[in-house]
């Protein structure tokens, strides 16, 4: 694995992020994009269950028998990887992510066992909840781009990822990545509503069956192609939400 450039908290940045993109990034800002993420992730009783369990249930009957190593990409507070971290204890696992300020609420939350205080009024619950910590010996969190991961080629077993493809700045170039560093026989799966921010990215990526092209012209095996999965994001104790349409992928890199 490669060196990290620094460590902030006992957080290594693999990436040297530059003081104009901490600025740039909305997911560094503690109120509201942290809240609401680990509202979203962490505080599954806000919502009476845990909202994005439809891509827990989507990756489940694909997850591989004994991965030795697993990562998250754009893992957020943690919640997906943690959930793989518990289920394969003697997986080697990391939850990478590009902010700092949710790559922190996942280290304090999993890895140090830090009750959260979560101020749930901006959402129009009733004030702080608490949520304690838990900790997770065989979990990592660094800092790192999707396109550029700090792992040796044919080293991991498990590549996740969800809500993140449509936000790297070159999908192509991240899904090549992904196939660098994946294991043979080591599986892909991720969900993504396709949701982009740029003119270019929507004529090169849509409709979908230009990612599962793409896919295929990198080497990947696609296994599992799903393009109407609805994921409802909760947004209030008012009940409002955002129905996302995504795509799930489930995909393999078998070589020789
Ligand atoms: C829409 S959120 C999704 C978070 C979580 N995976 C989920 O499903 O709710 C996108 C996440 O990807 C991270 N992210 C954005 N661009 C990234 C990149 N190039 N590399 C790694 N993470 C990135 C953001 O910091 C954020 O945590």
């Amino acid at each position: 694995m490669r060196a990290p450039f620094l460590y902030r908290k006992s957080i290594p940045f693999f990436y040297e992020k530059s003081p104009v993109e901490f600025q740039k990034d909305r997911y560094e800002r503690y109120d509201p994009m942290v809240i609401r993420q680990t509202a979203l992730h962490l505080a599954d009783d806000l919502w009476k269950q845990y909202p994005l369990q439809p891509v827990l249930d989507f990756a489940q009957p694909y997850l591989p028998a004994a991965p030795r190593t697993i990562v998250e990409l754009g893992c957020s507070v943690g919640r997906w990887i943690a959930t793989l971290a518990q289920k394969y204890p003697t997986a080697d696992c990391w939850g990478l992510d590009f902010s700092y300020q949710l790559l922190k609420q996942a280290q304090d939350f999993w890895v140090d066992k830090k009750e959260i205080q979560l101020d749930t009024s901006r959402l129009g619950f009733a004030g702080i909840k608490s949520i304690p910590g838990q900790k997770l010996d065989n979990l990592n969190f660094g800092l790192a781009k999707a396109a550029d991961l700090p792992f040796a080629d044919n080293s991991q077993d498990l590549v996740v990822h969800s809500f993140l493809l449509d936000r790297v700045a070159n999908p192509a170039t991240a899904l090549r990545e992904h196939f660098r560093v994946l294991s043979s026989g080591g599986m892909l799966i991720f969900l993504t509503p396709l949701n982009f921010q740029e003119a270019g990215l929507w004529s090169t990526y849509f409709p979908p069956i230009k990612i599962h092209q793409l896919m295929t012209h990198l080497g990947f095996t696609v296994l599992d192609w799903l393009e109407d999965l609805e994921i409802t994001e909760p947004l209030d104790a008012r009940g409002n939400a955002v129905v996302w349409r995504t795509i799930g992928v489930v995909a393999q890199k078998q070589t020789n």
